[in-house]
């Protein structure tokens, strides 16, 4: 289907674009009252993104409510441990939590590689509904968390500061660590391979705990295998997110991708020259600005905007948006970035 607004995916390729596209990591749900109105009249997160009309409904809501150039499909990074056999609870106020954890080899033997299609078919589904209802809109982004994220979840069992159980398996069990990560690998890229059969327009990889591992061990155990799904997914364009990798620019600038996303910690110019001409790079307000007042909001948005001005740029926040951010300072950002020139 022709795409009407396909600003995000031009500026990803690196053509010409009239004006820089803009949309927010984690847009879907969290500060949209209409989301928390969807979200109440089912048991939770869980139930939610397993209902593919309702998890197409939330997605489109950022795209009617406040006006971004693209829809995320409603999920989570954590739906791929499930699928290989590691099922999650989301607790409430605290975040992910897994009733088993894996340890020993023995803890892996019982982990299947997932096939995105079978496995994840409510996503599946929920892009779907959601390209339908789209109608060529805007383009719908498909994403997954990158190895290293999802095997810190699922050896820590839940979030952590600091990850120390994950860290220390790389060190006590490298070969276990390498196992697991290359099943991780292997079901993304089918996952990611199902979404873009169904829709997706463009894949994003999270690498949310990117900025916990020292430069070697990030090129060991997480850049590796980023760079194998990049090589394996050649349908649509990537985006690779790693949050605190700023150790790891140059070398994201090899990768078989288009885009690089930069958190608000990255210097702008700085990354610029590290990553090269030759990808997009997308970000990367600090999400805390937009606890300012308007005129903050306006002034920070110009500031960040005109660092990006001349190279190939998606505008974004450099992390997710908070949740108790109001969606007024979220459109005032979003109209900011689209009457820039
Ligand atoms: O734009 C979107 O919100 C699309 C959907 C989306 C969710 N999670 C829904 C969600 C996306 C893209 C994610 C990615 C995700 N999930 C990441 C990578 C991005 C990042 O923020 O670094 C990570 C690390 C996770 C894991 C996760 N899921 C955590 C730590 C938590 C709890 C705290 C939090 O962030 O809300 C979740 C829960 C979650 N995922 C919610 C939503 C809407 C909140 C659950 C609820 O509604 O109760």
């Amino acid at each position: 289907m022709q795409i009407q607004n396909d600003l995000l995916l031009r500026a990803a390729k690196g053509e010409k674009v009239e004006r820089t596209p803009v949309w927010l990591m984690r847009q879907a749900g969290r500060i949209l009252p209409e989301y928390r109105a969807v979200r109440e009249s089912v048991s939770g997160f869980i139930e939610l993104a397993q209902t593919p009309e309702l998890a197409a409904e939330v997605t489109i809501q950022p795209v009617d409510l406040l006006g971004v150039d693209a829809a995320i499909i409603f999920s989570d990074i954590l739906v791929i441990p499930e699928a290989m056999g590691l099922p999650y609870e989301m607790v409430e106020k605290r975040g992910p939590w897994f009733p088993n954890t894996v340890s020993s080899a023995s803890d892996l033997q019982k982990l299947r590689v997932a096939d995105g299609a079978n496995d994840l078919s409510y996503v599946i589904k929920a892009i779907e509904i959601t390209k339908k209802e789209l109608n060529g809109r805007v383009p719908l982004i498909g994403f997954a968390g990158a190895p290293w994220t999802i095997f810190a979840y699922m050896v820590e069992g839940s979030g952590s500061k600091t990850f120390s159980k994950a860290r220390a398996m790389l060190y006590t069990e490298p070969k276990l660590s390498h196992q697991l990560l290359q099943m991780i690998t292997d079901s993304t890229v089918n996952y990611l391979k199902a979404q873009i059969q169904a829709g997706a327009d463009l894949v994003q990889i999270f690498d949310s705990w990117a900025g916990i591992l020292g430069p070697e061990q990030y090129e060991e155990f997480s850049l590796r295998y980023i760079r194998q799904i990049c090589d394996a997914v050649n349908e649509v364009p990537k985006t690779v997110f790693a949050k605190g990798a700023f150790f790891a620019r140059e070398a994201m600038g090899k990768l078989n991708c288009e885009t690089i996303g930069l958190d608000w910690n990255m210097g702008i110019s700085e990354s610029r020259k590290m990553i090269g001409e030759n990808k997009t790079l997308q970000g990367n307000l600090d999400p805390a600005a937009l606890y300012g007042n308007p005129d903050q909001v306006r002034a920070t948005t110009i500031q960040m905007m005109e660092q990006f001005k001349g190279g190939r740029h998606i505008a974004n926040l450099g992390h997710g948006v908070y949740p108790d951010i109001d969606p007024e300072m979220v459109k005032v950002f979003i109209q900011t970035v689209k009457s820039f020139s």
